[in-house]
């Protein structure tokens, strides 16, 4: 997998005025190469299920594998500040994993010091917590597993708007702390059927959501850049709307499933959120700072917005007194909707097809990467 000589209008485009881009060229070190992993601790939980591979312990199931052939894998979940286990493997590392659900930076100051790095793996998908811009002018090379947990996300962002529509977390509340009051739950639960949702991306996760709610009888909107096929468009009765402001107050349910990018860090302000329709619920499982933390809060205070939910948030792990936790209505979770076991399992398996492809000097699914010869993937662009 030789890595070209780039000077692609993209490169030059994201590549800072007078900055060198150096090449790396993607095929693995001779003999032992290292490899480290960043995932979040299992603890007590790591040996009640053998598919838990997800986790720190459990290294994504790939330790025999990775020693078997000589290269030494070193898994830790401590990745922050300037003395974390992380910062001290970055500089001799050939290839970093990482995942979404504990996100290890990948800063440009990060990138600069792991002179050997080659290769950098999400387990998942999106690679946001990277920067992409320092990968791309480092020629590093960044892929991901893409479709491993998108339909543990589709079916996680159908529950969260049930969830909140039915009013459920609210009257679960009732339940646990000795309550009975029929009043305080009904007068603001609804049916799904009839109601207008609208998905922000239908990309992969996007369109398994409108298959999804489909039977549900609902009148389905979708905003992209790109149309989706019209198979699928006819398959789900979902129809383009190709202005996003004019899509917003048609939605009483809002579902985000685009990659956080430059174009979407922020994307729903004050004002956006003041074109959705008054009493609108929102499902976030994209990327938290897709939506400004304090416009949510201050229109989940004055009910504009009736509930917002996902699992996703701009600082993970979320601090005790992140704002979120505290909003009227919300169905907020730590970030899990794609790390189910099934996901894992995927996600896993696809992190050795690439570590594979590496050793072998061979090419990995053209959808998976993220960067490669100094390119960005469109849905980062
Ligand atoms: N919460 C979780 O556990 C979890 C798991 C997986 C993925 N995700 C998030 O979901 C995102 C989407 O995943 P996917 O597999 O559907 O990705 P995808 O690449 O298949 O789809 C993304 C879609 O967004 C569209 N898009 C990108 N930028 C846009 C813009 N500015 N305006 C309009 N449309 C735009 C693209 O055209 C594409 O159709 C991921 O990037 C990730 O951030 C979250």
């Amino acid at each position: 997998m030789a890595m070209k000589h780039v000077a692609t209008p993209v490169l030059r485009a994201l590549a800072s005025p007078g900055s060198s881009t150096l090449t790396r060229h993607l095929h693995a070190s001779p003999g032992s190469n290292k490899i480290v992993g960043v995932f979040y601790k299992g603890n007590e939980y790591a040996a009640l299920n053998p598919n838990f591979v997800g986790c720190a312990e459990n290294a994504l199931g790939i330790r025999d594998w990775l020693e078997s052939k000589g290269h030494k894998y070193i898994v830790t979940d401590d990745k922050e500040g300037p003395n974390c286990e992380l910062e001290k493997h970055i500089p001799d590392a050939d290839v970093l994993i990482t995942t979404p659900f504990h996100p290890a930076y990948v800063s440009a100051e990060r990138i600069k010091k792991a002179k050997k790095l080659k290769l950098l793996l999400t387990a998942g998908i999106g690679s946001d917590h990277i920067d992409l811009k320092a990968a791309v002018e480092a020629g590093l090379t960044v892929a991901e597993v893409t479709g491993s947990n998108t339909v543990s996300v589709a079916e996680d962002e159908l529950m969260r708007i049930l969830i909140l529509l039915r009013n459920f977390v609210p009257g679960y509340n009732q339940v646990v702390t000795g309550d009975w009051n029929v009043a305080a739950v009904a007068h603001r639960a609804y049916d799904l059927e009839g109601k207008t949702v609208g998905t922000v991306g239908a990309g992969r996760i996007g369109r398994l959501l409108l298959q999804r709610l489909k039977p549900f009888n609902c009148n389905l909107l979708y905003h992209d850049r790109v149309k989706i096929d019209p198979e699928l468009e006819k398959e789900t009765g979902a129809k383009f709307e190709e202005d996003l402001d004019a899509m917003l107050p048609k939605c009483d349910v809002l579902v985000v499933n685009v990659p956080l990018s430059e174009k979407t860090r922020g994307l729903f302000g004050k004002d956006k959120i003041a074109k959705m329709k008054k009493g609108v619920f929102i499902v976030n499982n994209a990327r938290g700072a897709i939506f400004d933390a304090q416009a949510v809060v201050d229109a989940s205070a004055s009910g504009h917005i009736a509930g917002y939910g996902g699992d996703v948030w701009n600082q993970q792990p979320a601090p005790k007194d992140h704002p979120w936790r505290y909003m009227p209505n919300h169905a907020m979770t730590p970030h899990f909707s794609g790390t189910t076991i099934d996901g894992q399992l995927r996600y896993a398996a696809g992190v050795k097809d690439m570590l594979d492809r590496f050793f072998k000097g061979e090419e990995f699914p053209a959808q998976n990467y993220i960067v490669k010869d100094g390119e960005l993937a469109p849905q980062y662009r």
